[in-house]
């Protein structure tokens, strides 16, 4: 059972009442950042003045935190394999003893280990169909030489009317999707989804002849991806020992960042997409700019964490980013990072259990939500995530245990908005969720590689 401690003020009674009928749910903390005075007792007011002199930025700031406790009906095969795996990942023997690096395919098979450096983008499942795949290279240029649409936030949101039906199933790669990006799109939809395996596997769900197809750029467990939103020719995958970027008008993997560390997740700093912040299973961030030579990042901190799994840059200031690992939730300001010795600019306190992830809210930032993780799961790089749907300020997607299998969307009061599912077509647990930046369009990916399409 996971056991949270809250901070709840004004507002628990309502939401948790809302949460309680949720059963089989991680810890989902919610926390917004207001910038008003209301409601705030003399002790925070004068905390909150000085927060305001510490960063003008957080002029005001008040936790509000929602939490569901939850049975942790975890799968207990797979839970060992992740841990298994990620053990290694932390090069530590279940016994403690240190070990070397390994490549992540499971045992039974040999694959040969992938170089450091460019990588030619040639897809592994080569036989006879090669001119697919070829196609499909060809779509993802053509698309991404179109000018991106203006952001546009208020478009009509009918969570109802998106449906997933037979032909918006596929396996895109072989084993458990640790991570997945969309492409910007608007007429097609394209995805991109990362294993357990080192595998990326692309998708143009809208034409199914061009099928999917993989390549292999990583070693191990692929647990961020992002089209650069400046040029989304660009895919950027993380995964421990190297960020690359693939680049499909050269057709190639390139080597941004290669380290010895054990890389965990990563954003970029700059709307332009050529900095980076980059988190590091051993607690500590790095800077690491696309545009200088060589594969060493530029700043290495060490930010005090024991771990840290997911790094986020704020949506307006970003100057801004939010750490999240172990039990720490913290922001920093990238322009003072320095080796050593480095302080937040705020903690969001609070977390008993190990944190799986702390995002931004899309708009404005002014709230955070984050994942912590109630089964004993602490070093798998593929927990789940909650996101925030990158349209919205104030909604949030997470994958569910709940039987039917499910796909949940939130409101940040706590209120369920609405549960993806299908009978038929959804038998098992998404953990890893992506939602298209400007249309409704939700994917799913489960612990077989496959991806469910949820459109209108
Ligand atoms: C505000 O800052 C002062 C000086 O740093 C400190 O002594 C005090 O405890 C702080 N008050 C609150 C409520 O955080
Ligand atoms: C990206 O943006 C930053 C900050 O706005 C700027 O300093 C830099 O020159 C830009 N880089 C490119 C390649 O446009
Ligand atoms: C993944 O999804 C597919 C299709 O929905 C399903 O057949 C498969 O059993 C799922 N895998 C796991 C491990 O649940």
């Amino acid at each position: 059972l996971c056991q949270c401690s809250f901070i709840f003020k004004s507002s628990f009674q309502l939401v948790k009442s809302t949460f309680s009928s949720i059963k089989d749910k991680n810890c989902l903390r919610l926390y917004a950042i207001y910038d008003g005075y209301s409601e705030l007792s003399a002790y925070e007011r004068k905390r909150l003045k000085n927060i305001t002199e510490n960063a003008k930025f957080f002029a005001a700031l008040k936790l509000h935190e929602v939490c569901i406790a939850s049975k942790a009906k975890a799968k207990k095969a797979e839970d060992e394999t992740v841990r298994r795996r990620s053990m290694r990942l932390q090069r530590v023997e279940p016994s403690g003893i240190p070990m070397p690096k390994m490549p992540a395919q499971p045992e039974a098979e040999e694959y040969p280990q992938v170089p450091a450096g460019p990588l030619p983008m040639v897809p592994e499942d080569q036989m006879g169909n090669s001119k697919l795949a070829e196609n499909l290279l060809t779509t993802w240029m053509r698309i991404s030489n179109l000018k991106p649409a203006a952001k546009n936030w208020v478009l009509s949101y009918s969570l109802n009317s998106m449906v997933l039906s037979e032909d918006n199933i596929k396996k895109v790669v072989k084993y458990r999707v640790c991570s997945m990006a969309i492409h910007p799109s608007e007429s097609i939809i394209f995805i991109a989804a990362g294993d357990k395996s080192g595998q990326i596997g692309l998708w143009n769900n809208c034409k199914s002849e061009e099928g999917a197809h993989v390549f292999i750029p990583h070693n191990y467990p692929v647990t961020c991806m992002h089209f650069s939103p400046f040029n989304p020719a660009h895919l950027l995958s993380l995964s421990s020992d190297s960020l690359r970027c693939g680049d499909v008008t050269r057709a190639v993997f390139d080597e941004i960042c290669r380290s010895e560390e054990d890389l965990s997740s990563f954003d970029f700093l700059e709307d332009n997409a050529s900095t980076a912040i980059v988190g590091d299973w051993d607690g500590s961030v790095a800077v690491v700019d696309r545009r200088t030579p060589g594969i060493s990042s530029e700043l290495s901190a060490d930010i005090g964490f024991k771990r840290t799994r997911t790094v986020h840059v704020h949506p307006v200031n970003k100057q801004y980013f939010i750490a999240a690992g172990s039990v720490d939730v913290c922001i920093y300001d990238v322009r003072y990072l320095k080796p050593n010795g480095n302080k937040p600019v705020s903690s969001l306190k609070g977390h008993t259990r190990s944190v799986a992830s702390a995002y931004f809210s899309p708009v404005t930032g002014n709230r955070v939500v984050t994942v912590c993780e109630c089964l004993s799961l602490s070093f798998s790089p593929c927990l789940f995530r909650a996101i925030w749907d990158p349209k919205q300020e104030d909604c949030f997607v997470v994958g569910s245990m709940a039987q039917p299998r499910q796909i949940e969307v939130f409101q940040d009061t706590g209120k369920l908005l609405h549960s993806f599912y299908n009978l038929d077509l959804l038998s098992s647990v998404c953990s890893i969720n992506v939602v298209h930046p400007s249309k409704n369009i939700l994917v799913g990916g489960n612990a077989s590689g496959r991806l469910h399409v949820f459109k209108e």
